[in-house]
């Protein structure tokens, strides 16, 4: 008998956790995340599921069908940001296999493939590029341009994953991408709903500043006489926040790396990553060209120089609108809401493939933080929705 939700979700919770801050650290191709590997292998094997991985590190784990119709994908992605959550992606996938036991126990057999996937690197916390893995499988990305991504150690992403120069055979004859995940933001718990249903994604983008100055002594160099970079990015992160905040966007410098990063040295060089999204392209493309042209004025007045490097864009995502108000409709009237998340739904849905976001009420609407949880209760009403959809997209009237 396999485990049900809650016990997975106990065999999940010490994995890749800080005992100290009580988040995870399960960036891709860790010893963390090969545990999670591993786990989501039994689970796949204790359902008679059968698994298939591909070369750049997403793994599926099918509930085969002799029928030739196009497959049904759940899932989403095991990984984590640096000190995250419990729930940001494990939820999606534990769910899924959750509801494949819901739909077993109820006699129900698809009348198509399903598969439960886990996408390799949905953060980008290690290579610094969002849904690399999905990206890879749909070839919105090229391996080309990805094995020479390096993590901050100067790993390369092809020196840890086998990487092709195809898109992935994973998502052949995929028709719906439907993917449960925890809501990041408050919108459910304002409205009393414990399920809903994503409408979209904003665009957004990371965009790393390099900021150069002049090494100098802190003491005996006079303030008038200095080109310090870390003035230059602290005048930009300000003028970030406040350009988003007028705009109605987001904009969040979040990692900063200094170099030497002594002391008593002004610094030689700063190096700062913005993470800016909005609810439009053309609102995005204005809040960057607002935020480089006030790095840049400030740089004029430190003596410093600022280049501004894109390092992973994602566009506006519309899901399927049939498919959402379908859903929403068999759960009852769930809420469609928008979101300002990234997800591999959002690739997929990009490169052609149905897709569809189930969201999970967040009581606080905190996430990538450990704080981040969700009552057992909405979690176990997210299995049953995500099990009544799935019924629906793979059942004979399908
Ligand atoms: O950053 C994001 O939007 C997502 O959590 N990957
Ligand atoms: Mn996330
Ligand atoms: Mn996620």
């Amino acid at each position: 008998m396999p485990a049900d939700f809650e016990a997975m979700w106990t065999e999940l919770a010490p994995i890749g956790r800080d005992a100290s801050t009580g988040g995870y650290f399960r960036q891709p191709w860790t010893p963390a995340e090969g545990e999670l590997r591993a786990w989501f292998a039994e689970a796949a094997r204790a359902r008679d599921l059968s698994l298939e991985e591909d070369a750049f590190g997403n793994v599926v784990a099918w509930w085969e069908s002799a029928s030739s119709s196009p497959a049904v994908l759940t899932g989403s992605h095991l990984d984590s940001v640096l000190d995250g959550g419990a729930y940001d992606g494990p939820l999606g996938v534990a769910s899924a296999f959750a509801a494949i036991d819901r739909l077993r126990e109820r006699g129900f057999t698809p009348e198509r493939r399903l598969g439960v996937a886990a996408f390799a690197e949905e953060e980008g916390s290690r290579f610094g590029r969002a849904c690399l893995g999905s990206r890879l499988a749909v070839g919105a990305t090229t391996w080309t341009d990805a094995r020479e991504l390096t993590d901050r150690a100067g790993v390369r992403l092809g020196d840890v994953v086998a990487g092709a120069d195809s898109p992935s055979p994973l998502l052949r004859g995929v028709g719906t991408y439907l993917e449960l995940h925890i809501e990041q933001g408050r919108a459910l718990i304002d409205r009393g709903a414990p399920v809903g249903v994503a409408t979209g994604i904003w665009p957004h983008g990371r965009y790393r500043f390099d900021l150069g100055g002049r090494a100098d002594h802190a003491g005996t160099t006079r303030m008038a006489d200095r080109a310090d970079p870390m003035l230059t990015f602290s005048a930009t992160a300000l003028a970030a926040a406040q350009a988003a905040a007028e705009q109605g966007q987001r904009a969040t410098f979040g990692r900063v790396e200094v170099r030497p990063n002594g002391t008593n040295a002004v610094p030689s060089q700063v190096t700062a990553w913005l993470d800016a999204r909005a609810d439009s392209p053309e609102a995005l493309a204005e809040l960057v060209g607002e935020i480089e042209a006030q790095a840049a004025a400030r740089a004029a007045g430190d003596g410093t120089s600022v280049a501004m490097t894109a390092e992973s864009v994602s566009g506006a995502v519309d899901f399927d609108p049939a498919l959402a108000s379908r859903l929403s409709r068999l759960l009852g009237g769930a809420p469609l809401l928008p979101t300002q998340a990234g997800h591999d739904a959002g690739i997929l849905q990009e490169a052609g493939i149905a897709s569809a976001m189930l969201f999970v009420r967040n009581p606080t609407g905190i996430s990538h933080s450990p704080a981040e949880t969700a009552p057992t209760a909405d979690c176990l009403a997210g299995v049953d929705a995500l099990a009544d959809c799935l019924a629906e997209l793979t059942g004979a009237a399908s």
